[in-house]
């Protein structure tokens, strides 16, 4: 059982849950906007989304219920039946993350860590500078990210290596860009089959208890 305020409320995301979530989308926003330019706005907005992510993946060791791993993460057979039932309009409501949800929380962290760090490396590689410098260096890229780079841009006076490391940045942000847009599409559609609104319930913490 879990404690109902007295107006048939439940608490189901954590402070850290909520505020991490929304400092997410505000510094995707910026990262993603600026394009590398300015590069203080853009890298900064890079590191609030590695520090969130890392936070984020510890406190589901060791958050409250609902922000743990163990709450949410299932197998796929699970988020395919859940996917199929919410189609047919039918879908069980969970008060956490439902199946789908915790694998797109396990895509969206994933996919996010990628990019960040992808970012990071290409600093590092380019100018030398970062977190990442002497860690990853031109002679650390794989063939075939060298491959890439050749094929693209061989005509670029800059560093052949960071050129493709930057390629691969920006791929690493264009895939985490639809993963968003799948998860912003799901969150409205979840809503919609469970009558009710789940982005107001990231933002109050709140959902209504079981009805
Ligand atoms: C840059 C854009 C976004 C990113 C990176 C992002 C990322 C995430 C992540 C990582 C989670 C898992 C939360 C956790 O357990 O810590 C989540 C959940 C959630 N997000 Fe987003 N999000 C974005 C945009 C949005 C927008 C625009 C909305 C509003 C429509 C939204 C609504 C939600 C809701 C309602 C949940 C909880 C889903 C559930 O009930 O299972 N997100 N998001
Ligand atoms: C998850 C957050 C991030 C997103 C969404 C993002 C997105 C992007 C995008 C879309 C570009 C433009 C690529 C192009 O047009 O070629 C870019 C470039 C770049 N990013 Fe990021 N990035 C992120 C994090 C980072 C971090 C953490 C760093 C480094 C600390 C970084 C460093 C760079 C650099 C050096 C460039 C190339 C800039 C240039 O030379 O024009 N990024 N990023």
């Amino acid at each position: 059982m879990v404690a109902s305020d007295t107006d048939g409320m439940v608490r189901v995301w954590d402070p850290l849950v909520r505020i991490g979530h929304w400092v997410l989308v505000a510094a995707f926003a910026t990262a993603y906007l600026t394009e590398g330019e300015p590069e203080w706005l853009h890298s900064w907005a890079g590191y609030a989304i590695a520090g969130t992510v890392a936070l984020r993946i510890l406190w589901g060791f060791a958050g409250p219920r609902r922000a743990r791993f163990s709450d949410f993460v299932t197998g796929p057979g699970r988020v395919i039946a859940y996917l199929r039932d919410l189609a047919a309009g039918r879908a069980e409501r969970h008060l956490g993350h439902s199946p789908a949800g915790g694998a797109m929380t396990l895509a969206l962290l994933a996919a996010l860590s990628i990019t960040a760090l992808t970012g990071m490396a290409t600093l590092a590689v380019e100018e030398g500078r970062g977190p990442l410098a002497g860690i990853v260096t031109a002679q650390s890229l794989p063939a075939w990210a060298m491959e890439m780079e050749e094929d693209e841009h061989e005509h670029r006076a800059r560093g052949e290596e960071a050129d493709a490391l930057e390629e691969i940045h920006e791929l690493a942000a264009n895939a985490t860009l639809l993963l968003i847009a799948l998860h912003v599409a799901g969150v409205l559609w979840a809503s919609r089959v469970h009558g009710e609104n789940l982005a107001r319930a990231m933002l109050t913490g709140r959902k209504p208890a079981a009805r």
